[in-house]
């Protein structure tokens, strides 16, 4: 992160237009927060990438969101509609007309922390593979230069982007959506807090996709019940909740539940005002 920042500080003077992608399905737990820090006035493409797995009424409500800055303009986009993602060019013309008819060529600079989608759209743009997909996140790539329509040259960030880690609703939807290691929090308390959240928001899904005859109270009752319909049982008939909740994650990154956001702006804001009081 360190390194990340010294080199983006370095290269940003030059830099025009900054393209940041996010998970649709979590757009401010997967921003970065030094995009915010190191943008100072300049325009932002706000990509919210795997739209096809987030709620699209909820996405709508992000990109509502984000353009009440001026500065900004909000896209839903998903890797899978080349076409939207190769129409980047034209979106970029028609957000900065004066820029793009300059002689000289805009630099736009396109970041997102692991797991976003960032490899599969520099890809697109290039129109071949030059970034390297994965699903490891904190895979090192090289730095790249694209030329794109337009009079538009992009590259890529320089070094790894952390996500945000002050709020902790953040880490848990991060290890919800995969962009944190399965290693690096108890899988069970993930599945626990994001089964917590589906009860609130989205019972329905639960209910159709693990067929409770009532709908469980509590998120411990609810996983010990996937446990149970599943098979994960250990010796003695006790449920195995390390299965259960391995279910539950798959079915959610697979897009089994439906398309899923996991928050939204009105949730945001009152996080950070718990976190500003506390
Ligand atoms: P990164 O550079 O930001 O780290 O992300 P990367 O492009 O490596 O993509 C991470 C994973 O997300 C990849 O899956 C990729 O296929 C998937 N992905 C990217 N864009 C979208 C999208 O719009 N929708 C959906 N559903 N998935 C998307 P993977 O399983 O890790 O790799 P692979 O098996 O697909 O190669």
């Amino acid at each position: 992160m360190h390194k990340a920042r010294k080199e983006i500080k370095k290269r940003l003077p030059k830099i025009d237009l900054i393209i940041e992608v996010m998970d649709a399905r979590i757009p401010y737990s997967s921003e970065n927060p030094l995009v915010s820090q190191f943008r100072q006035n300049k325009p932002c493409i706000k990509l919210l990438n795997k739209s096809d797995l987030a709620d699209p009424l909820i996405t709508q409500k992000w990109l509502d969101y984000l353009e009440q800055d001026a500065q900004t303009k909000a896209l839903s986009v998903t890797a899978s509609q080349e076409a939207t993602i190769k129409s980047l060019p034209r979106a970029i013309k028609s957000f900065l007309p004066e820029r793009t008819k300059a002689e000289k060529p805009l630099r736009a600079m396109i970041m997102g922390i692991p797991n976003v989608g960032k490899s599969t759209i520099i890809n697109i743009l290039a129109g071949r593979v030059i970034a390297k997909v994965g699903n490891e996140p904190a895979v090192t790539k090289r730095q790249q230069e694209i030329y794109l329509d337009n009079n538009i040259i992009l590259s890529d960030t320089p070094g790894i982007l952390w996500p945000r880690i002050e709020n902790k609703n953040s880490g848990y939807r991060l290890a919800a959506t995969g962009a944190i290691k399965d290693t690096a929090m108890e899988y069970e308390d993930v599945a626990l807090y994001i089964i917590e959240y589906l009860l609130s928001a989205y019972a329905d899904r639960l209910s159709t996709r693990y067929k409770y005859n009532d709908l469980p109270t509590t998120a411990e009752q609810a996983l010990e019940e996937i446990g149970k319909r599943r098979g994960c049982l250990r010796a003695g008939g006790i449920v195995d909740t390390y299965k259960a909740a391995d279910i539950l994650l798959n079915d959610l990154r697979s897009g089994a539940l439906g398309k899923l956001s996991f928050e939204t702006p009105e949730m945001i804001k009152s996080e950070e005002q718990e976190i500003r009081a506390s």
